[in-house]
């Protein structure tokens, strides 16, 4: 069975094809930065109006590109939330129209269930059961995962996602957009003994997470130690202390849940996915951590980490093979539960 994917939820447009024998056979992906960038952040008009003129083109750029047509498709998988509605509805009309005109069947998949299954992707790749350290710009979230479908919520955060505290973060401090991944590459220079800052919601039971806090951390850290007179050489240092203590707690803590996660599901394997997973010193940490408790890590590959169409075709193609079908109509929900 062969599946195209369309992931349109947020600021990129992916595309992909997946095939259950071949696995992926191709995939293309646009990003909407240099759009966004001069405002700060995703303005979601424009976001909706850039996805119209890139998503068919990329459509008929891999087709061309894996030599396939039409008649080769057997499904179209779309995301269908939880992301922004306009965005999300211009992806789900495109999926939803060509799945009806080369009559196959259509999905609406749950964008974070393609984060979830992304390792999959690999050959390498993570057996049932595992628990899910799932972080990405919207979503911080500890999942049990027994099988397609069979996801147990074990806790998530109470206000900002982790990805979403980078961001903020970065802003805050005068990185550029996008900024989680500046703040990471920032943080690689900084000290990580200068600055500690707290672990947040480490000293109580539970699985849930609290990031906004560090945020307001960070601010007052900056406006104490950045003095007027400071040369630029030195603010510099001193921002990439700050980025690397920031860092430090973020990843800490998510380690610290993470154990506690797999040691409750006596777990043997952990999944890290979303956008968040890409960030080195959280797999470094991760991996060590995890070696302790003898299990295992997996995470996509660094392009896989972030928004793809390969992760929405191929949840897409577990999702129809278990008999998954959708009506004329299609869906867009800005929030959704998985
Ligand atoms: O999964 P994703 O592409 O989109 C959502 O579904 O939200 O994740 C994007 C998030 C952003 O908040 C971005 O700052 C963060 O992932 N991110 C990182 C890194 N690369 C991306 N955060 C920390 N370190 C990174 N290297
Ligand atoms: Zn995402």
């Amino acid at each position: 069975m062969r599946v195209l994917g369309i992931e349109t939820s947020c600021d990129e447009t992916g595309i992909a094809l997946y095939d259950s024998d071949q696995g992926l056979l191709g995939h293309k992906l646009h990003s909407q930065v240099d759009l966004h960038a001069v405002y700060g952040g995703v303005v979601p008009e424009l976001a909706s109006r850039d996805h119209v003129r890139k998503t068919l083109p990329l459509i008929a750029s891999l087709l061309a590109e894996t030599g396939l047509s039409k008649s080769d498709i057997d499904g179209v998988a779309y995301t269908a939330g939880p992301g922004l509605v306009g965005a999300l509805l211009v992806g789900a009309a495109i999926g939803r129209t060509l799945a009806w005109a080369w009559q196959v069947p259509a999905v609406g998949v749950h964008h974070m269930e393609g984060h979830l299954l992304a390792p999959m992707l690999e050959a390498d790749s993570p057996e049932f059961p595992f628990v899910a350290l799932l972080v990405s710009g919207g979503h911080t979230q500890l999942v049990e995962v027994k099988g397609i479908g069979q996801y147990r919520l074990l806790g998530e955060s109470l206000d900002d996602a982790a990805g979403e505290a980078f961001d903020k973060t970065a802003k805050m401090m005068g990185l550029p957009y996008p900024g989680g991944p500046e703040l990471a590459a920032l943080a690689l220079k900084g000290d990580p003994k200068r600055f500690h800052f707290p672990r947040p919601m480490t000293d109580r039971p539970g699985l849930d997470f609290s990031f906004s806090g560090l945020k307001t951390f960070a601010l007052n850290t900056t406006q104490r130690e950045i003095a007027e007179n400071d040369s630029a050489e030195t603010v510099l240092q001193t921002k990439a202390d700050i980025a690397r203590a920031f860092e430090e707690a973020v990843v800490d803590t998510l380690v610290i849940k993470c154990r506690r996660a797999v040691r409750e599901c006596g777990a043997g394997t952990l999944v890290l996915a979303g956008g968040v997973s890409a960030n080195r010193h959280l797999r470094e940490k991760m991996q060590s951590a995890m070696k302790k408790e003898g299990a295992r890590v997996y995470y996509p590959r660094t392009e896989f980490c972030t928004d793809n169409g390969a992760m929405i075709a191929y949840a897409g193609w577990q999702r129809l093979r278990a008999g998954a079908t959708e009506p004329m109509g299609f869906s867009a929900k800005a929030r959704w539960p998985m």
